[in-house]
């Protein structure tokens, strides 16, 4: 029993709820379909604790056996914040301003999709202090371990200015062998020492080591290539980079950078302008007066076509769409960070009763084919939009269907207009 729980003589009558390992497989499973969104958690971390650059790379481990290395230089975590990073519900998220975490469960369900094991090391920016965690499924099983348990050790430097584990006792010996049998990345103290050296001399914070990682992700040049499961008869691959650069996404080329330069086995992501993938735009702005009694929240909104150039690079041939037959919908981006890749909305050929008019209009647009919202939100607004929990979508409650409806609206409008100037 935790120790703050024995000594309160007010909860000696509560029961002390286990949580077991099997959370960590569970929850990976629950909130992540795809190793897409996974990546896109730990980002998010580290945008969140206010990061300007996200390394994405791999790091051998063995021979022909690698890790995932997720670095970042933003504001690192001490010891009380490394256990919570391991916890459970803790969430930080919102006391940074415009972040998005809320749940306290993406760090776990994140690292828990690409891999089996996670090593953190972390250096807190304001104290200097260094200590490294693991999060082991692999210790777990080994070690006979029911109740999800982890390892922390904090890094010092001696009189000497070399670095080393802080001695204390016997938890210091059990902790690093534990780190040592399960990380897959650090065979010796000395091996820790030096990555945590590393991390310092890089001048970067907080750096996590995935290993034991999914047989879904496969090693390209400056890429990582993730295999999808669409339904059950047929698989597909989607590149890191394309979908990193489209979640991470500007809505307009002079908008101040939002979100972290990611930077992907040494080179750089290039954010998709969302701006740029539209032709015949229109800006709109609208207020959504809903049930909840915290007023008007005001929706900011990019309106026009598809681009009928910009198809999706990366996108596998025979997944890519004519023109003429993309869909309309919503592209929405929360606190500057695309949510949800795209929402087909209602409005579509003949619903309008507009079929023979929209065919005078050119391939493209015949129908309102390929029409685009691209949706501005800022949680902090009153709209009763809810994030999902893994960050690739909305809970889909009344606000929700009452915004899409708003929307369908706007584009109707929008492809009337552009009809009749043309
Ligand atoms: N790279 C990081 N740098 C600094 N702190 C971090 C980092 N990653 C996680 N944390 C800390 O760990 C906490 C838990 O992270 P986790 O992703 O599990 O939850 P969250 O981000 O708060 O919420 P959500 O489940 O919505 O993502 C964060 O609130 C933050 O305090
Ligand atoms: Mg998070």
């Amino acid at each position: 029993m935790p120790e703050q729980q024995s000594s309160n003589s007010n909860t000696d009558a509560l029961g002390y709820i286990r949580t077991c390992k099997n959370y960590l497989r569970s929850a990976s499973a629950v909130h992540h379909r795809t190793s897409s969104t996974a990546f896109a958690e730990l980002v998010d971390n580290a945008k969140d604790a206010s990061a300007k650059t996200v390394w994405i790379n791999r790091v051998t481990a063995r021979k022909n056996q690698f890790c995932l290395s997720i670095t970042d230089d933003g504001v690192g975590l001490d010891d009380r914040g490394l256990l919570n990073m391991f916890g459970l519900g803790y969430s930080e998220g919102k006391l940074f301003k415009g972040g998005i975490g809320e749940y306290g469960a993406g760090f776990k369900s994140g690292s828990m999709k690409l891999g089996r094991d996670v090593l953190v090391l972390t250096i807190q920016k304001r104290s200097h202090r260094m200590f490294a965690g693991l999060l082991s499924r692999t210790m777990h099983d080994m070690e006979g371990l029911q109740d999800l348990t982890a390892v922390t050790v904090e890094i010092v430097e001696g009189e000497d200015g070399e670095l080393a584990v802080k001695q204390d006792s016997r938890k210091h010996r059990q902790s690093i062998d534990m780190i040592k049998k399960y990380s897959g990345v650090v065979q010796s103290e000395k091996g820790l020492v030096t990555l945590m050296k590393r991390l310092r001399e890089a001048k970067r914070s907080t750096r996590i080591l995935i290993s034991r990682i999914s047989s879904d992700l496969e090693w390209e040049k400056e890429d990582i290539c993730m295999k999808m499961p669409r339904d059950k008869h047929y698989r597909y691959e989607r590149s890191l980079r394309v979908y990193l650069s489209h979640i991470y996404g500007k809505i307009r080329v002079r908008d101040q950078q939002k979100n972290p330069t990611i930077v992907l086995r040494n080179s750089e992501i290039i954010p998709v302008i969302w701006e740029k993938t539209l032709y015949h735009k229109g800006e709109t702005s609208f207020a959504m007066r809903i049930e909840s009694l915290r007023g008007l929240g005001r929706v900011q909104c990019l309106v026009g076509f598809k681009d009928p150039l910009n198809q999706y690079p990366g996108k596998p041939e025979k997944l890519k769409r004519r023109p003429e037959n993309e869909p309309q919908g919503v592209i929405w981006l929360v606190n500057g960070r695309t949510v949800e890749l795209f929402t087909p909305t209602k409005t579509q050929a003949g619903q309008n009763g507009d079929e023979k008019a929209w065919t005078k209009y050119s391939a493209v647009q015949a129908k309102g084919k390929g029409a685009r919202i691209i949706c501005e939100l800022n949680l902090n607004n009153p709209t009763g939009l809810k994030l999902q929990q893994n960050k690739d979508g909305f809970q889909k409650n009344d606000s929700y269907y009452k915004l899409l409806a708003k929307m369908d609206e706007q584009l109707r409008k929008h492809c009337s207009q552009a009809m009749h100037k043309s």
